[in-house]
């Protein structure tokens, strides 16, 4: 099973993804965890990718599709893959249908996951996330015991860069040009395509998205086949 979870940034796709890739055992593929790793190392890759992330804007279509071909080599044929914030533009998606029917595979099932603005903002503005581990916090809906400290493992949280209010009303803008069409695409072309309302609690959206994926249909009003 191939998961595309396509929303706009800070609307919880994270979140939900880590969530089911456990209870499935699933791979899940971020982009943008790729492509901060890339940074962390100092690769070629992460370097040009730098400039495009602090500013809000994509990393252009062939340096992601080749990330992610690099990444799926590493990754078993008949693993189930719930790709996060991957792909972005229909020329991605495009690129990814390649990639994966090389291994006889296909996107099985696009999950659309909408908020408001408002909520988008403030789940950003409260974010942090562990340097060490990864674990995401919300200092507003999901605090850590001990404030700066994650509880998984006393790694220091850390406000992401890109999360400060300038930039995060350029990834909206961005989202809003470049990503849409690819929401229209799939409404085209992929049948199980499942819009989930997210402006909800963690475990009540979660419900509605594994239903989509698990049981191939959501139970609530915003559930589209
Ligand atoms: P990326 O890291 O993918 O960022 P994003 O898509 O903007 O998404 P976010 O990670 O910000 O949000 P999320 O939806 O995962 O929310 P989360 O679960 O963390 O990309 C960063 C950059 O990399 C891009 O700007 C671009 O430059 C580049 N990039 C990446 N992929 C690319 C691609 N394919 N093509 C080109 N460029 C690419 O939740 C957010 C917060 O809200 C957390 O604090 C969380 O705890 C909290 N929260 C989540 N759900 C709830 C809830 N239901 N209630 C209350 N709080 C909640």
């Amino acid at each position: 099973m191939v998961v595309v979870l396509l929303g706009p940034p800070g609307v919880g796709k994270g979140t939900q993804a880590v969530r089911l890739a456990d209870e499935l055992g699933a791979e899940h593929v971020s982009t943008g965890d790729l492509l901060r790793a890339a940074r962390r190392e100092g690769t070629e890759l992460g370097q040009q990718a730098q400039s495009y992330m602090d500013r809000g804007d994509l990393v252009p279509d062939e340096v992601i599709l080749d990330l992610v071909r690099e990444h799926l080599e590493e990754v078993d044929s008949d693993t189930d893959i719930l790709f996060d914030g991957f792909p972005r533009t229909t020329d991605q998606a495009t690129g990814l249908d390649a990639v994966l029917e090389r291994s006889d595979r296909e996107v099985d099932a696009v999950v659309l996951f909408e908020a408001p603005d408002e909520t988008l903002i403030k789940r950003l503005s409260g974010r942090r996330s562990c340097s060490e581990c990864g674990a995401v916090y919300n200092t507003f809906f999901s605090p850590p015991a001990k404030e700066g400290i994650c509880d998984r493992c006393g790694g220091s949280l850390v406000h992401r860069q890109d999360d400060d209010p300038e930039t995060v009303k350029r990834r909206l803008e961005v989202y809003e040009r470049q990503t849409t069409p690819l929401v229209e695409f799939y409404e085209e072309h992929q049948a199980q395509t499942t819009r989930v309302p997210a402006d909800r609690g963690v475990d009540e959206v979660y419900a509605d998205f594994r239903a989509a994926i698990v049981s191939g249909a959501a139970p609530s009003d915003g559930g589209r086949q």
